[in-house]
């Protein structure tokens, strides 16, 4: 196979040892010797840690290094922060960083965590009369919720638990779909593996109880699963200053002008999709960070903001000016859904550490720091886009990128940043530069 790519159906690959996977898969490439070397190379020394890293996941052959950055200087509610980020975007944890600095001076960002109710529903399907599965559940309620006690007991010891349970008629929407909808207190866990075993067991519950009243051809159970969209598990986040202490002297911008310039730009998030959906990257390349660096699972937060922003039933930015001429907020309200507990929040090394340098927060300090972050990127990427334009900052920390690329010396590397320093840096003019510096040596 070696160098012909992958010809065949492979049998039983998840039985091979770790270095047999790396071995097989690597000999299907051009260069075996090179991909397996790399691969292997990225394994820790520590086969205990490693054992660590090999257990999050299935199939594991190495490990795939991002960057651990820290963004100083946050002051939320009064404490000042080192968040822990990791992105591999050159750029975002400076601008991050350099926005928390400049509202540290103006009093800091203010947080107010509003709720921390997580849903999840049993979708089935039900063909009779509407009353009639209303009734039933109701019958079921206590039932319902006794099924789950084993699992909900040491979650209720934390404060949380069961909230509430409805059933909801979808079938306007689709014939006989109808959704028992729980919602779920996690305390300080996201909650995902907790939510859907609760909603498992319900499901048994209820299918064990339309067989016993005899009704089991009208109700078939689809699923149970949590939602990734929680618009109850939400934080605001803001700051505030007069408008003069916005003043941007470099380029000659009152503080009122610049407010006002920033209002429009986001603003423009406000009703504008295509605006939007960048607009919120910029605030997810903040809380991502975050999220990835606490161990926290960055897909579901993500898939839940992007849910959040078209809840009026058009795609939003999520971020907001308040603007008076005595008077400039720049805030944030989003779904957060993380955890400080569960998980591979305390299991991932580097997770536990990130936690630690937060001073241990619990999930709404979490939710907190996260939004920070998030409203601390964005006024950063908006703020580049209405002055000086998001390239200049973005392509000058790309060029060490890019010098890696050219596998530039360190010597050629300060020969680069001394001629970039006034020059636009492109791919094209880095390659030059590397080959007429190259050419002369
Ligand atoms: C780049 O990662 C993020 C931005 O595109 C965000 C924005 O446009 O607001 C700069």
């Amino acid at each position: 196979m070696i160098g012909t790519g992958v010809t065949e159906m492979i049998q039983g690959f998840s039985r091979l040892s770790r270095d047999e996977k790396a071995e097989l898969v690597a000999s299907c490439t051009r260069n075996p010797a090179g991909v397996e070397r790399e691969i292997k190379y990225h394994l820790l020394a520590d086969e205990d840690k490693q054992k660590v890293y090999d257990e999050f996941s299935e199939n594991v052959v190495s490990n795939f290094y991002l960057p651990y950055c820290i963004a100083p200087n946050f002051r939320i509610n009064d404490r000042y922060y080192f968040i822990p980020m990791v992105t591999e975007e050159s750029s975002v944890v400076a601008a991050t960083s350099a926005a928390a600095k400049f509202w540290a001076k103006r009093g800091g960002f203010h947080t107010r965590v509003e709720s921390m109710i997580k849903p999840g529903h049993i979708h089935f399907v039900w063909k009779g009369d509407p009353g009639h599965i209303r009734e039933f559940i109701d019958r079921l309620r206590p039932g319902l919720l006794d099924s789950t006690t084993s699992l909900t007991q040491s979650m209720t010891e934390r404060g949380g638990g069961i909230l509430g349970m409805q059933l909801n008629d979808l079938s306007d929407r689709m014939e006989g779909y109808y959704q028992l909808e729980v919602l779920f207190n996690t305390a300080d866990s996201m909650g995902a593996n907790l939510i859907n075993s609760c909603l498992e067991g319900m499901a048994a519950f209820l299918t064990n109880q339309a067989e016993t009243a005899g009704i089991s051809d009208n109700l078939q159970v689809i699923m149970s699963i949590l939602s990734n969209h929680t618009p109850q598990c939400t934080v605001t986040c803001s700051v505030t200053c007069h408008p003069d202490q916005l003043a941007h002297h470099h380029l000659g911008l009152s503080g009122f002008d610049f407010a006002r310039k920033f209002e429009l730009a986001v603003n423009m998030s406000r009703v504008d999709p295509f605006r939007a959906v960048t607009h919120n990257k910029g605030i997810l390349n903040g809380v991502e960070a975050v999220i990835t660096a606490t161990g926290n699972d960055p897909r579901a937060v993500e898939a839940g903001v992007h849910a959040y922003a078209s809840k009026d039933g058009v795609y939003r930015g999520l971020t907001r000016v308040d603007l008076d001429p005595g008077s400039f907020t720049f805030r944030i309200e989003i779904p957060v859904n993380i955890g400080t507990a569960g998980g591979i929040t305390r299991l991932h090394p580097l997770a536990e550490v990130s936690l630690k340098i937060l001073g241990d927060p619990d999930a709404s300090g979490l939710m907190s720091i996260a939004s920070a972050a998030g409203l601390a990127s964005n006024f950063a990427a908006v703020r580049s886009l209405i002055t000086g334009g998001i390239q200049k900052g973005h392509m000058r920390m790309h060029l060490s990128n890019l010098l890696n690329q050219h596998g530039a010396s360190d010597e050629e590397k300060q020969a680069a940043t001394e001629f970039f320093r006034d020059q636009p840096v492109t791919h094209t003019a880095v390659r030059e530069f590397m080959s007429r510096i190259r050419h002369k040596a």
